[in-house]
């Protein structure tokens, strides 16, 4: 496998770092990336009162490595710094194994709020499961032969804030590479009919969740404490330091995970997905325990500097624009991102390596100085 590891890209010029990143390209493709990959009559599909496009830059981040193998990850962002500090905390984990990614299974969930027969809800659930485990998304075909699957449904009170005593449904169900939100939706609203016609009940409403509460991707990597001290005298101690800062402040926190955030939407909107459905996920995971939490934990594990963190992440290479956008589509096949899992695991990376880079630069030489370096380039 070719190594992900490009020396000096940012020093090439834009037809060149075509070429080292995604290979030979035809007229065609030359052309998707010099548009934009989008005509106005395709974005007057996607959505409404389309007067035109809005162009992003595209880039390339090279060095990564992810469970022992290669990959350069697209990214869109109109942060400059970004993409260097990404490839930068890429390149500084090779030596020391680069990122171990676990995804898990792509469930997503829809949820449904009833309030009238409770009881003969949750009797008829116990009872049904296995039939509406078969049916609630048989016609799907394409998904079903794909391996989508109904995996469980289950039921829990709500806290009462009124006299009304409220039970909310959870339907679990692998929807393999799209973030499922259609899917879901249109299974949880069959459900309802079902519940309403079967138990007396009505059900208030249906929707995804984007807690994402069995979509999560691990992640770890290590760095070697000694070439941090090289770079840096004293950068580990206070690295700890700035990450314990997030720890016990959450408007701290939240900026910690903005950072992480810049990797992982720079990623999933460069692969055409909804950002907002993932950045609410992780909010929320960060939120879970009831203080609003920093999404990665860092320590000192031997000679290392070790970072982790478990993201819900449901990156789609299938379904909405991940299926209609050209531009999305060119970088799939080229940059080798053949499913979810995949996206994934680039994004999980991406989020953890943006976050080392903005920790060391806050810890060390501040922020602004690689920072304002980049964004100058704009005014030359
Ligand atoms: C800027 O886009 C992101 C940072 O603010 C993240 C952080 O403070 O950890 C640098």
């Amino acid at each position: 496998m070719k190594s992900s590891r490009i020396k000096g890209l940012h020093n090439k010029s834009i037809e060149e770092r075509r070429l080292l990143s995604l290979g030979d390209l035809d007229p065609e493709e030359l052309g998707i990336l010099n548009t934009g990959g989008l005509s106005n009559s395709k974005a007057d599909t996607i959505t409404e009162n389309v007067i035109g496009i809005f162009a992003l830059p595209l880039s390339v981040v090279p060095n990564f490595l992810i469970n022992d193998e290669e990959y350069i990850l697209p990214m869109v962002t109109e942060e400059p710094s970004i993409v260097a500090a990404a490839s930068n905390a890429a390149k500084l984990c090779r030596d020391t194994g680069g990122f171990k990614v676990k995804p898990e299974a792509s469930v997503t969930s829809c949820e449904l709020l009833v309030s009238e027969n409770i009881t003969i809800v949750k009797e008829y659930i116990k009872s049904s499961v296995e039939f509406l485990k078969e049916n609630l998304i048989c016609e799907n075909t394409d998904l079903v032969q794909s391996g989508g699957k109904v995996t469980d449904i289950h039921y829990m009170d709500l806290p009462n804030s009124s006299d009304i005593k409220y039970l909310k449904i959870r339907l679990d169900i692998i929807t393999v590479d799209a973030m499922g939100a259609n899917i879901v939706n249109s299974a949880g609203e069959k459900l309802g009919n079902i519940l309403t016609a079967n138990c007396d009940t009505t059900v208030h409403g249906a929707i995804v969740t984007n807690s994402f509460p069995q979509r999560t991707t691990s992640v770890s990597v290590n760095y070697s404490k000694k070439i941090l001290e090289n770079i840096f005298p004293g950068s580990v101690e206070n690295f700890l330091r700035i990450y314990e800062w997030a720890k016990i402040d959450p408007s701290r926190a939240v900026t910690h995970n903005k950072g992480i955030i810049n990797g992982i939407s720079g990623v999933a909107m460069a692969l055409g997905n909804d950002t907002r459905a993932i950045e609410s996920g992780l909010h929320f995971r960060a939120a879970s325990n009831g203080i609003y939490q920093p999404l990665s934990r860092w320590s000192v594990s031997g000679d290392f500097l070790h970072g982790e963190a478990d993201f819900p992440l449901a990156v789609a290479t299938v379904g909405g624009m991940t299926s209609h956008h050209p531009e999305v589509s060119l970088l799939k096949t080229k940059l080798r991102i053949n499913n979810s899992e995949t996206a994934n695991m680039m994004a999980a990376s991406a989020g953890l390596a943006n976050n080392f880079s903005a920790l060391f630069a806050i810890a060390t030489s501040g922020i602004q100085h690689g920072h304002m370096k980049l964004h100058k380039r704009k005014f030359r």
